[in-house]
């Protein structure tokens, strides 16, 4: 089991668990977190961004080039922005804490 903290753009602490191999996308979904993951995992939207705190963000295997691109275009994009589905859940993650950007909206409950 690896534990996910989630921080909402209100700045409540949401704890959240998933399985080695798991999408961090897909975790954060299943505890209702605003994260859209409009193009599935495909690097072609940047609903899934999140701000990966900086003790861990540093620990996550590096952005490849097309990931750093999207981000580029992200709204509300910090130095730490990861897309949340190229994060992959693995033992060396358990306690990986993320922010939801302020900016990202829910288009399931507009
Ligand atoms: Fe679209 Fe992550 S789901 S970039």
């Amino acid at each position: 089991m690896v534990k996910v903290t989630f921080v909402t753009s209100q700045g409540d602490r949401v704890e959240a668990e998933g399985e080695p191999g798991d999408e961090l996308l897909r975790v954060g979904q299943a505890v209702g977190m605003p994260l859209e993951g409009t193009c599935e995992g495909q690097m072609a939207c940047s609903t899934c961004h999140v701000i990966v705190s900086p003790e861990w963000f540093d620990r996550l295997p590096p952005a490849v080039e097309e990931e750093e691109d999207m981000l580029d275009l992200a709204a509300g994009a910090v130095r730490t922005s990861r897309l949340s589905c190229q994060i992959v859940l693995s033992e060396a993650l358990d306690g990986l804490e993320v922010r939801i950007p302020s900016d990202s909206h829910d288009m399931r409950r507009m």
